[in-house]
């Protein structure tokens, strides 16, 4: 089992993009779809052993900006694996204490998927453990074109001076304004990219790519990532005296 007393200087927020269940499902002779259900699976795992490696925040890459450009087969499989999802896990992630946000931008999600997302997210909101973050309809360049929106919207209105304008006004209107930055993105499935993801946030962030498909992900290897996390010396730009 994980231990925290392994990891002491464990990161605090992992983010990972959940790559490789297309490849995973095609390996096997199966619809793509196949592997979104398999993928889908794995996160229950992932989520459980988050408290005992002392990471209080997850943060998973469900669905891109991007991902649209997929077959409508595959982008409406995925619509209605979400919703199936949540409907599923609520009650397990509540009875585990998570609290869940999702990012991204809502507007192209259907009224039903909307619904469930806010119903779990208020469901949750009380939950103390750990806090799981869906990346849904989610792009870093688009969060940050919505969040310049809102700033430039407020500059406006007069409720904010443009000259105080600096490095902290703009977290505050991202999606994650009320998340730390992740110390630790993962990707699965050997691509070694960010493809849009937390670009603000993970200015400093750790990376680890690696070649499992996300459908093969487990706690272990989350636990063997987090470990090596630990070993790694983060300057942040500074000499370490
Ligand atoms: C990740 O797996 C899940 C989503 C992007 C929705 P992919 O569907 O990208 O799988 P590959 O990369 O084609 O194998
Ligand atoms: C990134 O994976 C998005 C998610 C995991 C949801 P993609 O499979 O969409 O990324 P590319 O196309 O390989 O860059
Ligand atoms: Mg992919």
């Amino acid at each position: 089992m994980p231990d925290a007393s392994d990891t002491p200087q464990g990161p605090r927020h992992i983010a990972i993009i959940m790559d490789g269940n297309g490849r995973w499902a095609t390996m096997r002779g199966r619809p793509r779809l196949f592997g979104h259900h398999a993928g889908a699976k794995r996160v229950r795992e992932v989520v459980e052993a988050c408290p005992d490696l002392g990471v209080e925040y997850l943060t998973i890459f469900a669905f891109s900006t991007e991902n649209w450009k997929r077959t409508q087969v595959e982008v409406a499989g995925l619509m209605s694996l979400f919703r199936r999802y949540i409907s599923k896990e609520t009650r397990a992630l509540k009875e585990r204490n998570v609290k869940v946000r999702f990012i991204g931008d809502r507007v192209r999600l259907d009224a039903k998927l909307i619904a469930l997302m806010d119903e779990l997210e208020a469901l949750t909101a009380d939950c103390t453990g750990t806090n799981l973050t869906i990346a849904l309809n989610y792009g870093g360049r688009d969060e940050v074109a919505r969040a310049t929106r809102r700033l430039a919207q407020d500059v406006a209105a007069g409720k904010l001076d443009p000259d105080t304008v600096d490095e902290e006004t703009l977290p505050r209107y991202l999606d994650t304004h009320v998340l730390p930055d992740p110390d630790l993105v993962i990707r699965t499935s050997g691509e070694a990219r960010i493809s849009n993801f937390l670009l603000w946030q993970s200015a400093y962030a750790e990376y680890e790519f690696v070649d499992t498909l996300w459908p093969d992900f487990t706690g272990e290897e989350l636990t063997r990532l987090v470990n090596r996390f630990g070993k790694r010396d983060r300057r942040f730009g500074a000499v370490k005296p």
